[in-house]
C-alpha cells in the first residue's frame, strides 16, 4: 500500500512534542509491514541542508493568485523511509515550528501549512506517485483532507483515501477567513469542507469534517473528545462522525526508548539489572542537576511542555500550586526539564532559588530527558487531559513509576497501585487540584519509604509491558483498508 504522511513534525528532524515521535515510529512500523510509506514535511531553518539531498527541479505550489516556488530535499528516516522536505525561505526559513518566543503563533501559519499541504499533492504529481492513502496529522496537516475530498485541483487523486489523526483537540488552528482563498479551495467549500467556525477558519474542524476516516491516539481519548468537557467545542461534530473514529494507542519506538540500548544513560540496564542500573543513573542525574547525591531519597522526574494541558498551574501557580509544599514537607528531590509558557518558566526558576531539592533545566534537551526517565524513581504527569502521552510509557519501560491523572492515554496505560496486594504500575488520581496532586505524590513517596517490596515489583511489572508499534501499525492498516473501501 502506498501511504503519504503529511506532518509538521518528525523525529529526529523537528520536534515540539509526541507528534514527532509518533509519526516517525508509525512510518517505520508500516514500512516493516511492507508498505510504501513516504513523508512530507517543511524544511525548517533548524534542519541543515547539508546532509539532505536536493531534488533537481524546483516545485511550484499554487496558493491563490500566485504560485510559490519551493525546493525539495530528501533524506531517509533511519535509512528506510523517504522524507521529503519542502524548502521555502519566506515561510519556513525561520526558527520554530508553529511559532517563536516572540510570536507564539506565526501570523502566516495558514499560508505556511497551505504550502505544506498543497505542496504534498504537487510533489506526488511530480514524482508520478499517487498514494492510496494520505494520512495527515493534527491541524497543521488537516487541509490535505478537504483538498482530497473536493479535488478541485487534484483530480488524479480520485482513488486516494484521506485519513486524519487527531493528536490534540486543544490546538485547532483558528484564523481569520481572509486566508481562505489561499488554501486552494473555492469559496463554495467554505461551509462544505467544515472550515467555517464562527466566521473564521478552523483547520482541525475541516480535517475532522472531510477525512474518510478519523483516528485519535488512545481509546479513552476517542471517547472523551465526544463529550463537551474534552471536545473543545467540536464534540458534536465528533459525535456525528463517531462511526468513522477509532482510538489507537500509540506505541513506543524501542530503538530510541530502551534502557538496554540507550546511549544517553550513565549505565544501560535490563529487567535483571534494574536495581544497579537505576542506582547508577540516579547518581548521574543527581550530579548533573546539582542535587544531593544519595540513594536514600526518592527522585520525582518531570519532562514536559510547560502548558496548561499538562497541569502545570496546579504545580507551579504562585501561591496555590502544590510543588513548593511537596518539596518543603516531603523528603524528596525533584528533577524537571521543560519549556513553554513564560510565567511558568520564571516561576520554576524562582522555586529553584528557594528549594535546594528542586532542580530544573528550562529548555529542551533530548539527552537529559532520557537521563531523567532512567534516574528517577517516579515520573509526575498530572495532565488536565492527555490524548495519549508518551512519557508515562517511557517511564514504565525504564522502571520509573508514573504518578498520573486518570485521563486519556494515561488511563489506558497505567494501572493504579493497590497497597493491600502490591498490584499496579503507578499512582493515579481523578480530579486535578493542587491537593490531589500533593496527596498522590505523598502516597507514592510513602510507598517508597514503607513498601519497598511493592515498589520493586511494580517496577518490574512496568518494565515487562509491551508498547511495541507492531499492533498499532496493524490497526492503522485496517483503518486505511476501510477508508479505501469507502471510495
Ligand atoms: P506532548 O506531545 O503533548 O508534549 P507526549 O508525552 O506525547 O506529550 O510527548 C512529549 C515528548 O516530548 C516526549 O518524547 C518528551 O520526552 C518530549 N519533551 C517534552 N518536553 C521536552 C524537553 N523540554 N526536552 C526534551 N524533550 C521533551
Ligand atoms: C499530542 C498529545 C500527546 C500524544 C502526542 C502523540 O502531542 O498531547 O498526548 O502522546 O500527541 O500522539
Amino acid at each position: 500500500m502506498k501511504i503519504l504522511m503529511v506532518t509538521a513534525e518528525l523525529t529526529p528532524f523537528a520536534k515540539t512534542g509526541g507528534l514527532a515521535d509518533m509519526v516517525s515510529a508509525l512510518s517505520l512500523a508500516l514500512h516493516k509491514t511492507g508498505a510504501d510509506v513516504r513523508i512530507v514535511m517543511p524544511r525548517y531553518y533548524s534542519i541543515p541542508r547539508e546532509g539532505l539531498t536536493r531534488l533537481e527541479d524546483p516545485l511550484g505550489v499554487p496558493l491563490a493568485w500566485k504560485e510559490e516556488w519551493t525546493a525539495v530535499y530528501t533524506a531517509k528516516l533511519s535509512g528506510k523511509v523517504t522524507v521529503f522536505f519542502i524548502d521555502h525561505e519566506q515561510f519556513f526559513g525561520r526558527d520554530g515550528v508553529y511559532g517563536s518566543p516572540w510570536e507564539r503563533d506565526f501570523h502566516d501559519n495558514p499560508l505556511r501549512f497551505s504550502l505544506l499541504c498543497n505542496g504534498a499533492f504537487q510533489l506526488c504529481r511530480k514524482l508520478s506517485w499517487i498514494p492510496e492513502v494520505i494520512h495527515a496529522h493534527d491541524w497543521s496537516g488537516a487541509l490535505a483532507m478537504p483538498l482530497l475530498k473536493f479535488r478541485e485541483r487534484y483530480r488524479e487523486f480520485k482513488k486516494t483515501a484521506g485519513v486524519f489523526t487527531i493528536h490534540n483537540m486543544g490546538y485547532q488552528g483558528i484564523y481569520p477567513k481572509d486566508f481562505f482563498p489561499q488554501l486552494g479551495l473555492p469559496w463554495d467549500c467554505f461551509y462544505a469542507s467544515g472550515f467555517e467556525d464562527w466566521d473564521r477558519i478552523n483547520f482541525l474542524k475541516a480535517g475532522i469534517s472531510s477525512a474518510a476516516a478519523l483516528t485519535t491516539v488512545s481509546p479513552t481519548y476517542a471517547r472523551e473528545i465526544q463529550s463537551p468537557e474534552s471536545g473543545f467545542r467540536l464534540d458534536g461534530l465528533l459525535r456525528a462522525r463517531a462511526s468513522c473514529l477509532s482510538g489507537i494507542l500509540n506505541g513506543v519506538d524501542t530503538e530510541i526508548w530502551n534502557p538496554s540500548k540507550d546511549a544517553f544513560l550513565a549505565k544501560k540496564y535490563t529487567l535483571n539489572t534494574v536495581s544497579t542500573g537505576k542506582a547508577a543513573n540516579k547518581r548521574a542525574l543527581q550530579e548533573r542537576m546539582g542535587l544531593e547525591v544519595s540513594d536514600k531519597i526518592p527522585i520525582i522526574g518531570i519532562v514536559t511542555r510547560l502548558v496548561d494541558q499538562k497541569g502545570v498551574a496546579e504545580l507551579f501557580a504562585p501561591t496555590w500550586g502544590c510543588m513548593y509544599r511537596v518539596c518543603a514537607t516531603m523528603k524528596v528531590q525533584v528533577a524537571l526539564l521543560g519549556s513553554g509558557e513564560h510565567w511558568c518558566e520564571s516561576e520554576i526558576l524562582e522555586l529553584q532559588k528557594k528549594l535546594p531539592v528542586f532542580r530544573a533545566q528550562v529548555g529542551y534537551s533530548e539527552e537529559l530527558s532520557h537521563l531523567i526517565e532512567a534516574g528517577s524513581d517516579f515520573f509526575l504527569m498530572p495532565s488536565r487531559y492527555e490524548p495519549c502521552g508518551l512519557n508515562q510509557m517511557y517511564s514504565l519501560l525504564y522502571g520509573t513509576l508514573p504518578i498520573v491523572r486518570r485521563t486519556g492515554g494515561l488511563a489506558d496505560t497505567v494501572q493504579n497501585y493497590d497497597e493491600r496486594t502490591g498490584e499496579g504500575t503507578g499512582f493515579m488520581f481523578d480530579n486535578l487540584t493542587p491537593d490531589t496532586v500533593y496527596d498522590t505524590v505523598g502516597w507514592a513517596v510513602w510507598a517508597w519509604y514503607n513498601k519497598r517490596d511493592h515498589i520493586t515489583e511494580m517496577r518490574k511489572r512496568g518494565m515487562a509491558q509491551k508498547f511495541g508499534w507492531d499492533i498499532a501499525a496493524k490497526s492503522y492498516l485496517q483503518v486505511y483498508r476501510n477508508a479505501l473501501g469507502k471510495h
